[in-house]
């Protein structure tokens, strides 16, 4: 062994905090969140949600405490999901402007105007038997019959206000057909953030719950991506960048990292990447049993995602993410 052996000695960058945070090449913001919002029809809503813990289902009168608690740690994004009062086959209450979601828009657009307001646009919720497309003989899911509705239902959501329209439903073309009906009425600032690369995943299974919105028959493989593949998340983000998509979204996340790295090297675009509900439910479950440091672990995801590629991450921790970045833990 020769004197001074090793002569590479990485650990010198991390000899305190302060040199640690010095050479840090990552940090999260508040900023950067977004915060998923379950909107149920009626009155005097805020409905737990088994599957997820600490996780509520709001009516729109009842909304305001969360968008305080929100903003008061620096979260002013929002994504909107809906549940209609009633579902059928063509999923009519997608289109209804006095439904959950569009209502929640002007509301939240009314009473706190300093806030981004994005909306899901996908029709699972809507229809009675949960597929994200309308179906043609044989229980087929129909790409192009699907895409008008999605369209509509943008438009919908972009007359009530609605910042960013973030299509999730995985059809082929609906970012062109959803860019052509805005553009069309003017709506030529509403931004498109797609689900670009959105996988058939198991981590879905706790948002299925909480919007009573999982598939009557079958499953989702038809149209969302094999976890298996690589190459169709790069031809499905090309498309969509090529049909107008301001924003790309990687989804899940922390189990595709890789993709969205990959995606992020590809594009020009800013990058989003959701923690599903599967993720934020297996955390807190490990975290209840004291298996994990929950608040660490929250963290960590993000940062990681972060690191990742994605320069916003969708997340159901967002207001404990931020009271901890805050803190500055
Ligand atoms: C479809 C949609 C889903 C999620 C977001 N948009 C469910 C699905 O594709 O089955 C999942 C979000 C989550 O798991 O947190 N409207």
């Amino acid at each position: 062994m020769t004197m001074g052996f090793p002569i590479d000695r990485p650990r010198r960058l991390r000899s305190s905090q302060t040199i640690r945070n010095l050479v840090r090449e990552y940090r999260l913001h508040p900023s950067q969140l977004i915060l998923p919002l379950f909107i149920t029809f009626g009155k005097n809503k805020k409905e737990p949600i088994s599957s997820m813990p600490g996780v509520f289902r709001y009516s729109v009168d009842r909304l305001s405490p969360v968008i305080e608690e929100a903003k008061k740690v620096g979260v002013s994004s929002f994504i909107l999901f809906g549940i209609p009062e009633t579902k059928d086959l063509e999923a009519t209450q997608a289109l209804n402007p006095e439904g959950p979601v569009p209502t929640a828009v002007r509301f939240l657009k009314e009473n706190f105007p300093d806030t981004t307001v994005m909306t899901d646009i996908c029709i699972d919720e809507y229809t009675s038997h949960g597929h994200c497309g309308f179906l043609s003989s044989g229980n087929r899911i129909d790409n192009d019959s699907t895409l008008g509705c999605l369209a509509s239902m943008s438009l919908v959501h972009a007359r009530a206000g609605a910042d960013v329209v973030a299509p999730s439903d995985m059809m082929d073309g609906r970012v062109a057909a959803i860019r052509s009906a805005l553009d069309k009425e003017g709506f030529i600032d509403t931004l498109i953030m797609s689900y670009a690369v959105k996988y058939a995943s198991s981590f879905y299974g706790p948002f299925r719950d909480a919007m009573m919105s999982g598939p009557q028959f079958g499953d989702r493989t038809s149209y969302q991506m094999d976890p298996a593949n690589r190459t169709e998340a790069m031809r499905e983000a090309r498309l969509d960048v090529e049909e107008g998509a301001d924003i790309l979204m990687v989804k899940p996340a922390l189990p595709y990292l890789d993709i969205l790295r990959e995606v992020k090297n590809a594009v020009d675009l800013p990058m989003c990447a959701y923690q599903v509900s599967g993720e934020y439910s297996t955390l807190v479950a490990a975290g209840q049993n004291g298996w994990i440091d929950l608040d660490r672990a929250i963290l960590e995801s993000l940062l990681c995602i972060h690191r990742a590629g994605a320069s916003t991450i969708i997340t159901y921790f967002a207001i404990r993410a931020a009271e901890l970045l805050l803190k500055g833990e």
